[in-house]
C-alpha cells in the first residue's frame, strides 16, 4: 500500500496510527518514496523541545526545485506549472510550463549569481502576484540562497523592519503593482526603506505598470534586459536538508515581528504530502489558492506543493471584488479550476453582495473548496458550501500557521466526513494535545483548552530568525515538552477539533495577523497619544475590526478628535500597512490596568464586542473607576 494518496477513511486511520507509532518509519518511507535526494540522510529525526532542537533527514542533500522543476520535465514539460490570471480580465493569461518555469527560474538563478548572490545570503524579495515573484522564490531556492518574501501591501518602514533584521542584501521588486482598479507604486515604498538599509547594494526591478520610477545609480536595474541576456540553464545548488530555505516574517504579540526559518528537507516533504492529500490533486486538475505569496499560505500551497507536485498552480493577481463581485468564479469557469482554497474574509465579502454574481458563472469543474486563515463561521461555511460547491465539494477547513509550514489539521477531502466550522481531525504524523492553564494535558472528548502539539513534524519552524531565546520562549516554554499555538481548540465528541481563536494578544483581521504590539508603538508616536490599547472586535466581513482606547497628552485634549482618529490611521498606514488600521478609535481618560500596571485587555475586548455586563471581577484593579468612564462613552 503506497501511504502517499489516501482515499478513504479506514485507510486514514491506519496510516495515522502508523504515523504515530513510528514516525521516523513514516516519514522515511513518504521521504523515500516520492523525493529525489541527491544523498539519503544519515538520520531520520533529532527533536528535543527543551532546548528546543529539531532536524529532520539530517545529512541528506537535495536541492527543492529539483523536485519541484527539473524532475517533471522529462514527464511533463509542457504541462502548465503556473497559470497567471492577470488584475485585468481583459488581459491575456499566461501558461507558462515546467519547462519555461524551469528556464525563467535558471535566468533568474544567474542573474542573482551574477550580482554576487551566494548560498546563505538573504534576498528580499516584494513584489506583486506577477509570475516574477514565483521565479524569484524558486531561483533563490536554486542557488541555495535565503528568500524573505515580503508581502507587497506592507509600508515602507514594515519593509526597511524586515530587510535589516534578515540583513538581506538585495532587494527584488517591481515599478508597481495592479489591485482592482487601483496601481501601486512600489518602487517608490522600497526607495523609502532603502533609506535604512546600508546593507542593501542592488535593487532588481521587474516592470509590471510601465509608469516612471527614480532608479538609483549603481544600485538599481532592470530586471528584463539582465534576464534576457542570462544563460538558460544553472545547476542546482546541493544543500543540507537542514539548511535554511527562506524566512517568513509572521506578527508576535510583542516586539518586531518574527523571522520564523524554514528548512529545505522536511518542508518539501511535508508541503507536498499535504497538498496531495488535502486537495485530493489528480494529473489534470487545475488547482487555484488566491492566497498571496507574500503569506506562508502562498509559498506552502501556490509555490512549493504543487510544484512538488507536477501540479498546475494559478496564480492570481488582481481581487475579487474587480471588476465586480463576480471576478473569483468569472475565473474558475475561465480555467475550469477544480480546487479552490481561499480565505473566510472573502467569502464573506462575497455572501453579502447579490448571488447573480455567483450564478452567472459555470461552477461545475469544482470539486474541493478550501478555507484557511480564520476560523470560518457558520453562514460563511454554509454558504460557500450552498452557492459555490452546490453541496457536492467538500469544504476543508485547513487550520496551521506560518510556524508550522503546513496545514495541520484538515479533513481530507472524499476520506473525512465534514462538520461546519471544524477543522475535524489532525492531519497524518500530527499529535495535537489540550491543555488547561496549569499545564496539564485534558485527555477525552467533548472538552477545550489550548492547542499544542506533542510531536515535531517534518515542516515545522526550526527557529527565529537570529532569536533562537525567541524562539523557545514563543512556543516552547509555556508547556514542558511542547509546541504551543497561541490558539485555543475544543475537541466535540467524535474528536475532531475546532479552532476557537487566537488566546494571546495577536489579533487575526481579514485573515492576517496583527501584533497589538507593533500598533501601539505606533498609535503612542503620535505626538497628542499618551498611551494606547488596541483590542479585536467581531467584524461581519473581515472576522475582527481593531478597536484603539487612546489617552490623550494634555496638550492633545483640545485637538479635532475626527482628524486625530485620520492622523493615527494615516501613522499606522505609513508604519505598518493599511491592513492594521483601527476601524474605532475611543478616546479615554485612561486605561484598566492591574496592580503591576499590565493593562487588563480583556476588560477592554468586553467593552469593545458591546458585553459590558460580563465584566467578571474588576475589584483586584488598580483604577477600576475608570471602567465605568470607558464604558459610558463606549463607541457600541
Ligand atoms: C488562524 C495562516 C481557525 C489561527 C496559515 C492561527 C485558523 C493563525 C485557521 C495563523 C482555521 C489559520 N481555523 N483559525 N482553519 N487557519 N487560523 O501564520 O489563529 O498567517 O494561529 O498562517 O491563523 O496565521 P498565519
Amino acid at each position: 500500500m503506497s501511504n502517499y494518496h489516501i482515499k478513504h477513511l479506514e485507510e486514514y486511520f491506519q496510516v495515522y496510527r502508523k504515523s504515530v507509532r513510528d514516525p521516523e518509519a513514516f516519514w522515511e518511507e513518504i521521504a523515500e518514496e516520492h523525493f529525489v535526494w541527491r544523498k539519503k540522510w544519515d538520520r531520520v529525526l533529532r527533536w528535543d523541545f527543551k532546548k528546543p532542537e529539531v532536524a529532520w533527514f539530517e545529512g541528506a542533500r537535495l536541492n527543492i526545485t529539483e523536485n519541484c522543476l527539473d524532475r517533471h520535465l522529462p514527464v511533463r514539460g509542457d504541462k502548465t506549472a503556473i497559470l497567471f490570471e492577470p488584475n485585468d480580465p481583459s488581459g491575456e493569461a499566461q501558461h507558462i510550463t515546467y519547462k519555461e518555469l524551469h528556464e525563467r527560474v535558471c535566468r533568474m538563478a544567474n542573474v542573482l549569481k551574477e550580482h554576487g548572490v551566494k548560498k546563505g545570503d538573504r534576498i528580499c524579495i516584494y513584489l506583486p502576484m506577477i509570475p516574477e515573484l514565483a521565479v524569484a522564490v524558486l531561483a533563490c531556492a536554486r542557488i541555495g540562497a535565503i528568500h524573505s518574501v515580503v508581502f507587497a501591501g506592507f509600508s515602507s518602514n514594515a519593509l526597511a523592519t524586515r530587510i535589516n533584521d534578515s540583513d538581506c542584501k538585495l532587494v527584488i521588486t517591481s515599478d508597481g503593482s495592479y489591485r482592482g482598479a487601483k496601481t501601486l507604486n512600489l518602487k517608490s515604498i522600497v526607495d523609502t526603506a532603502l533609506e535604512d538599509c546600508p546593507g542593501v547594494d542592488t535593487v532588481l526591478v521587474a516592470r509590471r505598470t510601465g509608469e516612471e520610477v527614480a532608479m538609483k545609480d549603481g544600485r538599481d536595474k532592470w530586471l528584463q534586459p539582465l534576464l534576457d541576456e542570462a544563460y538558460a540553464d544553472c545547476v542546482a545548488e546541493i544543500m543540507d536538508a537542514e539548511d535554511p530555505l527562506f524566512i517568513l516574517y509572521t506578527s508576535g504579540s510583542t516586539g518586531k515581528p518574527k523571522g520564523m526559518v524554514h528548512s529545505c528537507g522536511g518542508y518539501m516533504v511535508y508541503t507536498a504530502y499535504t497538498f496531495k492529500n488535502i486537495f485530493q490533486y489528480r494529473e489534470q486538475d487545475v488547482y487555484w489558492c488566491t492566497a498571496d505569496i507574500g503569506w506562508i499560505t502562498g509559498h506552502s500551497y501556490i509555490v512549493y506543493g504543487p510544484l512538488a507536485n507536477g501540479a498546475t498552480t494559478v496564480m492570481f493577481e488582481g481581487v475579487p471584488s474587480y471588476p465586480d463581485y463576480g471576478r473569483f468564479w468569472e475565473v474558475v469557469e475561465k480555467h475550469r479550476v477544480n480546487q479552490f482554497y481561499t480565505a473566510p474574509t472573502a467569502i464573506r465579502a462575497l455572501a453579502k453582495e447579490s448571488l447573480d454574481y455567483v450564478e452567472k458563472y459555470d461552477l461545475s469543474s469544482l470539486k474541493v473548496l478550501g478555507s484557511v486563515g480564520e476560523p470560518i463561521n457558520e453562514e460563511a461555511w454554509h454558504w460557500y458550501n450552498n452557492n459555490i460547491g452546490r453541496n457536492k465539494c467538500p469544504i476543508v477547513d485547513t487550520w496551521w500557521q506560518t510556524e508550522t509550514g503546513g496545514i495541520m489539521i484538515s479533513p481530507i477531502p472524499f476520506v473525512t466526513p465534514t462538520t461546519p466550522t471544524f477543522a475535524t481531525l489532525p492531519f497524518i504524523g500530527i499529535q495535537p494535545a489540550l491543555m488547561d492553564e496549569e499545564g496539564n494535558e485534558i485527555k477525552g472528548n467533548q472538552v477545550s483548552g489550548r492547542l499544542c502539539i506533542k510531536f515535531p513534524w517534518p515542516s515545522m519552524a526550526r527557529t527565529i530568525w537570529g532569536n533562537h531565546d525567541r524562539y523557545r520562549d514563543t512556543y516552547f516554554s509555556a508547556y514542558a515538552d511542547k509546541y504551543f499555538t497561541g490558539d485555543g481548540a475544543s475537541r466535540d465528541a467524535v474528536g475532531y477539533y475546532r479552532i476557537t481563536g487566537r488566546v494571546d494578544d495577536v489579533i487575526i483581521v481579514s485573515g492576517h495577523n496583527l501584533g497589538t504590539a507593533p500598533i501601539e508603538d505606533s498609535i503612542n508616536e503620535h505626538p497628542a497619544v499618551a498611551e494606547s490599547a488596541i483590542v479585536g472586535f467581531p467584524h461581519d466581513v473581515k472576522g475582527n475590526a481593531l478597536y484603539g482606547f487612546v489617552i490623550l497628552k494634555e496638550t492633545g485634549e483640545s485637538r479635532n478628535r475626527e482628524n486625530l482618529h485620520k492622523e493615527i490611521n494615516q501613522q499606522i498606514t505609513e508604519q505598518i500597512g493599511p491592513i492594521a488600521k483601527l476601524d474605532k478609535i475611543q478616546f479615554v481618560p485612561g486605561l484598566p490596568k492591574t496592580r503591576s500596571g499590565k493593562i487588563m485587555r480583556r476588560i477592554l475586548r468586553k467593552i469593545a464586542a458591546g458585553q459590558t455586563d460580563d465584566l467578571g471581577d474588576i475589584s483586584t484593579l488598580l483604577n477600576p473607576e475608570v471602567v465605568q468612564e470607558i464604558i459610558d462613552q463606549a463607541e457600541v
